[in-house]
């Protein structure tokens, strides 16, 4: 349980709140690299900034205030040209450091009063990696992008899924944290959404929480493994501050403000070994949805599943009415270790976890579980022949509405026959995948 004030210091994200600074400290994925093959600009928002991401005619990304410093018009709708983005209202120009370098009436007729050189437009550094575009909008100098080590797999596919989700992005990110979280939600709910009424799964019998670097790590023992599996020896990795690591798939929980995030999911499968060598040309982007058409939450697949219980805690969590258990034990090392760091912040100390150094900023490694799948693969026998491979490799089980095209991609790059997943009414829920 949490004081109101607490309650806010964890969940307000503008700027000059305390998260706010926190989460300006860090990258944020904002969008697919390869949704710019069919747009030019589209509208963020980011930490309660509304800002327009574009790429200009010679590639350059830029990311600047939604509106322009003229008269305010709406810069998702500007055009971009070999430097930059033109307002569409009268023509002002600006480039990506925000400096306005064109200004077509007052260039042509006071060209003598210069005064675009006192025009500003509020822009943010945004860096391409791992097929997404991210934005850091902190102090200079600002750390360097991480290059996780899934980033430079070969021989993979990946894909990139995004979906808004209307709560706090605080409330998301203890789900990061929460073990037991699958075997109720995931299993056990799967299982009566399938018509079923048991067994149900195996149930937590030892969690352990870790912080290190990057975050923290969770390990469990359930009824039917030991210490000896990697979910006690390995583990999974809540990645400071805002995400989610489980192998071959990350998550993010990007705060749009403090009443929605951005859900951005990185998905690789290793194609199976006759394959190879494989490149993959563009990691596809699509769009998840959250609702079906009648308006009701989609609960068919893994990460919807999460969607429904993050927002059904209310837009804000209210963290006074909350009762904590020993299951949420790492729910309270990670608030802690957030309270801390945002006086250390405050304070002017350097933020958890940047990394600085290029030398350390090569291929990253995180904790990882999968370690022999993703490095050594498997041939399509195999893959075939163990069901939950088989799934993994044949479906995309983690979130609804995958694309015809993406899954096109997917096959090809597979050499496998791929169906579109038809919800765990037609499955078990992919062991190990949210856990
Ligand atoms: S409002 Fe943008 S150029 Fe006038
Ligand atoms: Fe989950």
């Amino acid at each position: 349980m949490l004081s109101e004030e607490k309650n806010r210091q964890l969940t307000q994200v503008g700027p000059g709140k305390p998260m706010g600074e926190l989460l300006r400290r860090y990258w944020h994925p904002i969008a697919g690299v390869s949704e710019f093959d069919a747009r030019a600009t589209k509208p963020v928002r980011l930490l309660g900034e509304d800002l327009v991401l574009y790429r200009d005619l010679s590639g350059t990304f830029g990311l600047v205030d939604r509106h322009c410093p003229h008269r305010r018009a709406d810069l998702s709708h500007g055009m971009v040209e070999a430097c930059g983005l033109r307002c569409n209202y009268h023509g002002w120009r600006y480039d990506e450091t925000g400096a306005c370098v064109e200004q077509p009436y007052e260039d042509t007729a006071h060209p003598e009063l210069r005064m675009r050189e006192k025009i500003t437009l509020k822009a943010y550094p945004v860096e391409a990696k791992g097929g997404l575009v991210w934005a850091y909008l902190g102090p200079q100098p600002a750390p360097l992008l991480p290059d996780w080590e899934p980033f430079s797999w070969p021989n993979g596919f990946a894909q990139i899924v995004i979906s808004e989700v209307p709560c706090n992005w605080f409330q998301a990110q203890e789900n990061s944290i929460d073990p037991v979280h699958f075997e109720w939600m995931h299993e056990n709910w799967g299982q009566r959404l399938r018509g079923e009424s048991g067994p149900y799964g195996p149930t937590h019998l030892k969690l352990a929480f870790e912080e290190f670097e990057f975050g923290f790590v969770y390990k469990r023992v359930k009824e039917d493994t030991s210490e000896a599996h990697p979910n006690w020896t390995v583990g999974r990795v809540c990645l400071w501050p805002n995400g989610f690591f489980l192998g071959e798939h990350f998550e993010w929980r990007v705060p749009i403000d403090d009443e929605n995030l951005l859900s951005v999911t990185w998905k690789f499968n290793r194609v199976p070994r006759e394959q190879e060598p494989y490149v993959q040309a563009s990691i596809p982007t699509w769009e998840g949805p959250v609702f079906d058409a009648e308006g009701r939450w989609i609960t068919s697949h893994v990460v919807n599943q999460d969607f429904l219980a993050w927002a059904g805690q209310g837009r804000i969590t209210d963290r006074t009415q909350e009762h904590l258990g020993a299951s949420d034990r790492g729910v309270v090392m990670v608030r802690k270790r957030f309270f801390e760091e945002m006086k250390a912040i405050a304070e002017g100390a350097d933020a958890k976890g940047l990394i600085r150094d290029p030398a350390r900023n090569v291929r990253v490694e995180l904790p990882l579980m999968e370690r022999a799948d993703v490095t050594q693969g498997f041939t399509k026998a195999e893959i075939l022949a163990d069901p939950r491979k088989r799934m993994l490799s044949t479906t995309y089980p983690f979130q609804a509405g995958q694309p015809e095209w993406v899954r096109e991609a997917f096959a090809e790059a597979m050499g496998l026959e791929v169906a579109e997943f038809t919800g765990l009414g037609a499955a078990r829920t992919p062991a190990g995948s949210d856990a």
